[in-house]
């Protein structure tokens, strides 16, 4: 077994009573460079944006053959809202506008789509469309792509806390009974697995506030590539060489 939270899925095979891990099941991925790929083109930052959300369906669309079910995509953070209001307005628009045109496709493919972050300051209109593609995606199972949206670590593990002391004041959550498993039930992951492998394109090698809980226990892997020219390829490249990680989830080798 190696996944932590005890799924064991498409990652893994048995080899004479041992189970050896093939691939990562769950890859998750802070796209970064859009910005920069722009700039060296003459153009405005959305361009980058634009481009890089075209790269979300090719890499989606790679992960099935690569055994890869869960990826989790980090689109928009809480810091994002710091950015000029022309570029945040111009990435809620790219959201809307992404959703609108990819739902059908993403249905028809297989992909289930969830969300996470919090809602609450997103606008009502995108969060109608959020909601109408995780409903309408409800019942695939070829590939989980979650969207990270509004979504910071600590904020999410902050409003899981709000909720599990509102749970205690209420009386149906006793403080004795709260260990790991408990807040991991109040995170926007709970359905997820913990990722296996998380990637990070532009060079930079930092974390940033994205799933610092579930990635306790996962394998990094910074890489150069703007986001906007990863491609499958490289995607794939990624992939393969976790297969000869070896994890030991802070226990030694056999
Ligand atoms: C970081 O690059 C990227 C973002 C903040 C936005 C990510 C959004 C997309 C890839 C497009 C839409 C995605 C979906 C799922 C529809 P940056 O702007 O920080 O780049 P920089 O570091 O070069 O400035």
């Amino acid at each position: 077994m190696f996944g932590r939270n005890g799924i064991n899925g498409a990652g893994c095979v048995e080899t004479a009573g041992v189970e050896a891990q093939q691939g990562p099941r769950h890859v998750a991925v802070i796209m970064d460079g859009n910005g920069r790929w722009a700039q060296a083109r003459g153009r405005p930052r959305l361009f980058g944006h634009h481009a890089g959300a075209k790269r979300v369906r090719e890499i989606v669309n790679a992960c099935p053959d690569l055994g890869v079910k869960y990826l989790t995509v980090f689109a928009f953070s809480t810091e994002n809202w710091n950015r000029t209001q022309t570029e945040v307005a111009g990435l809620m628009s790219l959201f809307r506008r992404y959703i609108s045109k990819e739902t059908r496709a993403l249905r028809d493919e297989g992909v289930r789509v969830r969300f996470i972050g919090d809602r609450v300051r997103l606008d009502n209109k995108l969060v109608v469309l959020m909601d109408e593609l995780e409903t309408i995606t409800e019942l695939n199972d070829r590939v989980h792509l979650t969207i990270a949206l509004n979504y910071g670590s600590r904020d999410e593990v902050s409003r899981a806390i709000k909720d599990l002391a509102g749970d205690i004041a209420a009386g149906t959550l006793a403080p004795e009974d709260v260990d790991e498993e408990t807040l991991t039930r109040y995170l926007d992951t709970k359905v997820l697995p913990d990722p296996d492998l998380v990637i990070r394109t532009s060079g930079e090698a930092r974390v940033s506030n994205f799933l610092l809980w579930q990635s306790a226990y996962a394998e990094y892997e910074f890489v150069d590539t703007l986001w906007p020219d990863f491609t499958k390829d490289i995607f794939a490249g990624i992939v393969s060489a976790y297969g000869v990680r070896d994890r030991r989830y802070g226990g030694v080798r056999p």
